[in-house]
């Protein structure tokens, strides 16, 4: 079993990424040095359960460690108040104490819910995030951000609580259904494009064998990204400065979800997919991006699967107006301007408060239109 470790430097509130094969089966043991309180307490959704809950249990019995179980309903639609109520009263039934660790196994939506709940239940108790897609791997259970989401918008509630490891078995990936692989690896594609040109180019040449469960290119795409995301982090844990170039295609990736209702009609990371794209397009139309890099960026999307326009969602009858509307109301709003992530080129996002929302409205009615 080859390992790697990846700290993310954060002083007291800093933690080790484990990424590796076979991670699971000995989650126990490198967990136990940081569970102070038994029972730990695993949250987790059904289908995650069916398929790597008896590992885990397995690997903690080895240990000694004893554990209670909360099982959530599958999908987005569980990150919202329903589901937090849900979870913490499951949790406070097993009358947890301050030493108590939850411990997340499955997705970003399990990931997000334990770690605000964790933020929250008596003010605060540790936890440890095992997360088991592509997207929570590389992204949402590095760098502390939890919350739910509201009918306002994703993730308006919430918190920024450091996990105190996250073990990220990329072997779990092996039973991911393609499209949820898929919306993960733009995530991945992410970081060469913010600030990692030569990532980028290396997908170019491996981005298949990523997908194609290449155990090798996977462990080295994972651990590519949780480096870059856990610089990032260290160097802006509450996102006042460069940890907003990680929104690239968020502005318009959250507006999207919204308008779909959060659902599998369009996954997080397929809506990112679209929005990186429409910032790329949105960078050149403004004179800010070579159309040449634009064009290698669409190719690669092509290459892969990736989702790059509108019509991905079908049925959909979207209005550039409605759209901007939802930005009005996305975290990254300052002082009633909106946030953009563009780029000057492949590798080399920036973040732009002063984009003219004239000039959004054209790129939604021509990405409407196409
Ligand atoms: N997913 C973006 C961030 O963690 O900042």
């Amino acid at each position: 079993m080859t390992t790697n470790t990846i700290s993310v430097d954060l002083g007291d509130r800093g933690y080790d990424i484990i990424v590796g094969t076979n991670l699971l089966a000995k989650a126990g043991s490198h967990m136990a040095p940081l569970v102070k309180r038994q029972p730990a307490i695993i949250v987790t959704d059904e289908t995650v359960a069916a398929l790597h809950l008896a590992t885990l249990r397995d690997s903690l019995s080895a240990v000694g460690m004893a554990a209670e179980i909360v099982v959530l309903k599958p999908g987005e639609s569980t990150k919202e108040f329903s589901g937090l109520e849900f979870l913490s009263s499951a949790i406070l039934d097993l009358a947890p104490e301050r030493a108590s660790t939850l411990i997340a196994l499955g997705g970003g939506v399990v990931g997000d819910i334990t770690g605000f709940a964790a933020s929250v239940i008596l003010r605060g108790i540790d936890f440890i995030q095992i997360p088991t897609t592509l997207l929570s791997q590389v992204d949402s259970s590095v760098g502390g951000k939890t919350g739910i989401n509201t009918r306002h918008g994703k993730n308006l509630i919430g918190s920024f609580y450091q996990p105190r490891l996250v073990l990220a078995d990329t072997g779990v990936l092996d039973t991911l259904p393609r499209r949820e692989l898929l919306a993960g690896y733009a995530e991945v594609v992410k970081y060469g494009l913010l600030g990692y040109p030569d990532f980028f180019t290396w997908l170019e040449a491996n981005g298949r064998a990523v997908l194609d469960g290449d155990a090798d290119a996977r462990r080295h795409a994972v651990i590519t990204s949780c480096d870059a995301k856990a610089k990032i982090v260290a160097g802006d844990e509450r996102e006042l400065g460069q940890r907003a170039l990680l929104n690239l295609g968020h502005t318009f990736a959250h507006t999207l979800e919204a308008e779909t209702g959060f659902g599998s009609r369009l996954l997080h990371g397929e809506a990112v997919s679209i929005g990186m794209i429409l910032a790329f397009d949105l960078s050149t139309s403004l004179g800010l991006c070579p159309a040449e890099d634009t064009a290698r960026v669409k190719r690669h999307f092509a290459a892969v699967g990736l989702p790059m326009g509108l019509d991905a969602v079908a049925g959909q009858d979207w209005s550039s107006k409605t759209l901007i509307n939802h930005m009005r109301l996305d975290k990254k709003v300052r002082d009633g301007r909106i946030t953009f992530i563009l780029a000057r080129g492949i590798g080399d996002a920036f973040i732009a408060n002063d984009v003219s929302l004239k000039d959004v409205e054209a790129l939604l009615d021509n990405a409407i239109a196409a």
